[in-house]
């Protein structure tokens, strides 16, 4: 049958899309890797395995196994790990000193990684949260939270961290001022070399649920954080943190949330060309788990077209809990 004369189509932009190898050599950004951090939960005790609920497919284990999690990801090709956590309730003050205590969970487990998987990265959050009884990032006085405080312990805190071994310092509490004291505590203290990934635009979340209950702050929490982590009506706002954080000597700079706050990573990058992350939060991946749990969704293909919109954003990394999953899914099948 003859085509008709008019209209006719020229331009098929589906010309492109007719098989994999077009869609491949053509596809605009791609998922690596090398593109992904996979933040983990540390417990007390030993051998222990702990599901966390509402996070299906996490657990927390205790530093005895946790080298076994970082083997699993250097072997995959992870580049970094973050390690989160769950602190005995007993151990949480109201001035967080369990923060910098050279024993607490997290600097265990950092050494332990250091000494049994040394090629892989460590990133460790500085914010007083899992320490806290008040279970906020800072100090609170009389219902406050306190800025210039916190900054002592947040320095205290960071300085421990680097001292068990850190390759990369997360300030993860929205304090002002706080990238600079923890860079001046690592310059003048001989920890040139560690590295800033500052939570610079942190936004107040209903996201962050599920992370809470994993690192047992839930409870602890009085209030909300609204007066230190930003609104979500706000984009400009998170151009001038990430100037703050950048100018204080940060390295490299995060969006947080992820999903909901793309277009804070696409200026972030485009405004700065600096590295840029996005912390695909708990709640994120609480969401595509539920609903593939359900049969709603599919699971793996959402898992993908999340984690592809955040290199489509603009973004080179993703902090993300679906890190092994995705990492397994290149070695095996390739993307
Ligand atoms: C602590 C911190 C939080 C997260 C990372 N570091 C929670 C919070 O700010 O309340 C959230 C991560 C997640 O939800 O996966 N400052």
């Amino acid at each position: 049958m003859p085509h008709p004369a008019a209209p006719f189509p020229m331009t098929r932009p589906r010309r492109l899309r007719q098989s994999d190898w077009m869609r491949r050599l053509v596809r605009e950004t791609t998922l690596s890797v090398d593109d992904l951090i996979w933040p983990v939960f540390v417990v007390d005790g030993v051998n222990q395995r702990q599901p966390i609920p509402s996070m299906p497919g996490v657990e927390r284990v205790s530093v005895d196994l946790i080298a076994e999690k970082a083997n699993e990801a250097a072997g995959l090709g992870i580049p970094c790990i973050a390690l989160f956590p769950y602190t005995d309730p007993a151990a949480k003050t109201p001035g967080a000193e369990e923060a910098w205590n050279p024993d607490n969970l997290v600097n265990r487990a950092t050494r332990e990684i250091k000494k049994q998987v040394p090629d892989i990265g460590i990133m460790l959050d500085v914010a007083l949260d899992p320490y806290n009884s008040d279970g906020h990032d800072g100090i609170v006085r009389d219902g406050r939270i306190v800025n210039d405080e916190s900054l002592i312990a947040l320095q205290q805190q960071a300085l421990s961290h680097a001292e068990a071994g850190a390759d990369i310092l997360g300030p993860s509490d929205m304090m002002d001022g706080r990238v600079a004291i923890i860079r001046q505590a690592l310059e003048q203290n001989d920890f040139p070399d560690v590295t800033i990934l500052s939570y610079a635009a942190k936004y107040a979340s209903a996201f962050y649920g599920p992370f809470r209950d994993a690192v047992g702050a839930n409870g602890a929490l009085k209030g909300d954080k609204k007066t230190y982590q930003m609104d979500p009506g706000n984009s400009d706002e998170a151009m001038r943190e990430v100037a703050i954080d950048l100018s204080e000597g940060a390295d490299m700079v995060m969006v947080k949330p992820g999903m909901p706050y793309l277009d804070i990573c696409t200026r972030v990058k485009r405004e700065f060309g600096v590295p840029t992350y996005a912390y695909q939060v708990s709640g994120e991946y609480a969401m595509i788990q539920a609903a593939a749990q359900n049969g709603w969704i599919d699971g793996q293909a959402a898992m993908l077209e999340s984690l592809a919109g955040f290199k489509r954003a603009g973004c080179d990394g993703i902090l993300t809990y679906f890190a092994k999953d995705v990492a397994t899914l290149i070695a095996e099948e390739g993307l």
